[in-house]
């Protein structure tokens, strides 16, 4: 893949299709308006520019390009980025194993990932007697099996490992894998004799697993799991979203189960609308998740007082986000795999029927043993903890409502100071360096330009290091800045990639290159000065320093000649 490829790719995939393809964009004056995917918002902060075809959020900062928007939304490489983009409009890409952008760490670990999942389902169906009893027992169809993949890890300490090496991966890459453990004979396989479930991005890619013993007699817990890897991040996925997404959407609610099984048997009974949370904790970012397809999430937890505590917990963090949550409350002897094989699909499409809100059912609730005292409490702290202004008043109205107390004794309880908006005060030093910024604005508008002033102006006139990379990149990449799009898919440094972005939708400032690098010059110069000055002090009266000093002099007088006070103030 090379440049011009790269440059082709880009300009045929329009941003503004693209990202209306996974969020819902609103045209607003000259751009395209949307609820951020980066970030928690209510308030549209994030805009797509289709003339400069580059988004920015103003509420998190993160900007970029269509490759950028892909390579973080989808959690892709740049190189999976670029082969999609090219997919979607026709084109195929050729990667010589040489080229610089040749596959990364993370792409390795995804193609481990998709083989190890081949070879466990591959045990599942030659040597997985065993976990095919097993599976029958739980009374799981062949269906569900194929379309979620599950497979079978062998009694073996090496099959994985064997494996792998057999398929030309390098064994140095294991470690990093999070499917080995390291002992004195090497890595061995850390998966063994366990019904694997491979857990799936959003977008579909293996990117972790869950083993289950067969019988309770083996050791280790009955589920391990995958831990953290590049790929993968414990708490941030859901269990069956990728086959479960459209009809959440579709639907507009999801049911948030706690298992594997529990998430197979909805399926298998028609639920396709679930995902599960694997393990109690619903944390912020998997509601996140869920919010990019719906904002009605329903909790259906096991029925024991575990469960039950669980739940709530779970619905607290869905409201604390703005988002409505409902509890399906199950009997205590009952999971949504075992309810579902006892009574059948009608009964629990009763209870979703009737699912209460968490407010609703705190209010009823005898089953908890909390006072009302306690429920208040809980629902308040949850309260203090939504962000969103109106979000905020509507739950204090149903607390109220719901409860029978009147809504300003709610909202006072609830009253929070005032955080401190930290982005604000990150943003002081910019003022600080705004000539360096205004010079990069003028030299990005005017490539050619960059030749002329690299010549006067050495990087280290730069005092904000972020601006000075960025001056250092324009005069690497000098030759080659037809397209500075394309440039800023290439920016690895997150940082650098959103400052471009923020420069390039800027207005064009009034003033001129050679204004600025004069500017930049006399601060330089009078930095000197002062440090000539404080020698002196010290009473090295040197004849090269005086002399150094009236030159230091005149040439700020020649520079400030063209100086126009705007750009220093
Ligand atoms: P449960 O203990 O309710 O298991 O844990 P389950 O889903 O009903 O499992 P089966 O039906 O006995 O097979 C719920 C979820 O918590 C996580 C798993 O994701 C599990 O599906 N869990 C549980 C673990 O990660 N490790 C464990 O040891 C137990
Ligand atoms: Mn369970």
């Amino acid at each position: 893949m090379d440049k011009s490829q790269i440059n082709e790719i880009i300009s045929r995939n329009n941003i503004v299709d693209v990202i209306s393809s996974y969020i819902p964009l609103k045209k607003s004056g000259n751009n395209y308006k949307a609820r951020c995917p980066f970030h928690d918002e209510k308030t549209a902060s994030f805009i797509v520019n289709e003339s400069k075809q580059i988004f920015k959020c103003f509420g998190c900062g993160k900007g970029g390009n269509v490759v950028t928007f892909l390579m973080d939304y989808e959690k892709i490489s740049f190189i999976e980025a670029m082969k999609r983009l090219a997919r979607r409009v026709g084109m195929s890409v050729q990667v010589s194993p040489t080229s610089k952008y040749k596959n990364s760490k993370r792409d390795l670990i995804y193609k481990i990932y998709q083989l190890a999942n081949a070879h466990f389902q591959e045990n599942l169906k030659n040597h997985g007697g065993l976990a095919q009893r097993y599976l029958q027992q739980r009374q799981l169809s062949q269906q569900t099996i194929d379309e979620f993949q599950l497979g079978y890890a062998l009694d073996s300490f090496g099959a994985l490992r064997s494996y792998l090496l057999k398929n030309n991966i390098n064994s140095k890459i294991l470690g990093q894998t999070g499917l080995f453990g390291s002992g004195s004979n090497g890595f061995y396989d850390l998966f063994r004799q366990r019904l694997m479930f491979p857990i799936h991005s959003s977008s579909g890619n293996v990117i972790a697993f869950g083993g289950r013993v067969l019988d309770s007699e083996q050791p280790g817990g009955k589920y391990i799991n995958s831990p953290t890897t590049d790929i993968y991040q414990k708490g941030t996925e859901l269990y069956g979203l990728f086959k479960t997404k459209y009809e959440i959407s579709k639907l507009d609610y999801v049911l948030v189960s706690e298992g594997y099984m529990d998430f197979l048997r909805l399926y298998e009974n028609g639920f396709h609308n679930a995902v599960a949370s694997l393990g109690t904790a619903l944390t912020d970012q998997q509601i996140k998740l869920l919010s990019r397809f719906s904002q009605k999430i329903y909790i259906l937890y096991d029925g024991d007082m575990a469960g039950r505590k669980a739940a709530i917990k779970a619905a607290g963090n869905v409201l604390k986000q703005g988002y409505e949550a409902k509890l399906i409350i199950l009997p205590p002897e009952h999971d949504p795999d075992s309810f579902l094989k006892a009574y059948g699909k009608e009964k629990l499409e009763e209870l979703i029927a009737r699912a209460p809100t968490l407010i609703e059912f705190l209010h009823k609730d005898k089953s908890m043993e909390m006072s009302r005292k306690e429920k208040l409490e809980f629902l308040i702290e949850v309260l203090k903890k939504v962000e969103d202004d109106l979000s905020k008043e509507l739950l204090a109205k149903e607390i109220a409502e719901t409860f029978g107390i009147s809504q300003a004794t709610i909202t006072s309880k609830a009253r929070t100071r005032k955080r401190n908006n930290f982005s604000q005060q990150q943003e002081k030093p910019e003022n600080l360096y705004s000539e360096e910024r205004l010079l990069l604005k003028l030299l990005i508008s005017e490539p050619k330009n960059i030749k002329n002033v690299a010549q006067t102006l050495k990087s280290d006139y730069f005092l904000s290091e972020k601006y000075r990379k960025i001056y250092e990149l324009l005069i690497d990449k000098m030759f080659e800045i037809d397209n500075i799009n394309v440039l800023i898919g290439e920016m690895e440094d997150e940082q650098i990639r959103n400052t471009l972005t923020d420069i390039l939708l800027e207005e064009m400032p009034n003033t001129s290159i050679a204004e600025v690098t004069s500017s930049l010059k006399i601060r330089q110069l009078k930095k000197e000065l002062q440090q000539i000055n404080l020698e002196l002090q010290n009473g090295d009266m040197n004849e090269n320093l005086l002399k150094r000093k009236a030159e230091i002099k005149k040439e700020i007088i020649k520079f400030g000649k063209k100086i126009v006070t705007r750009i220093l103030y």
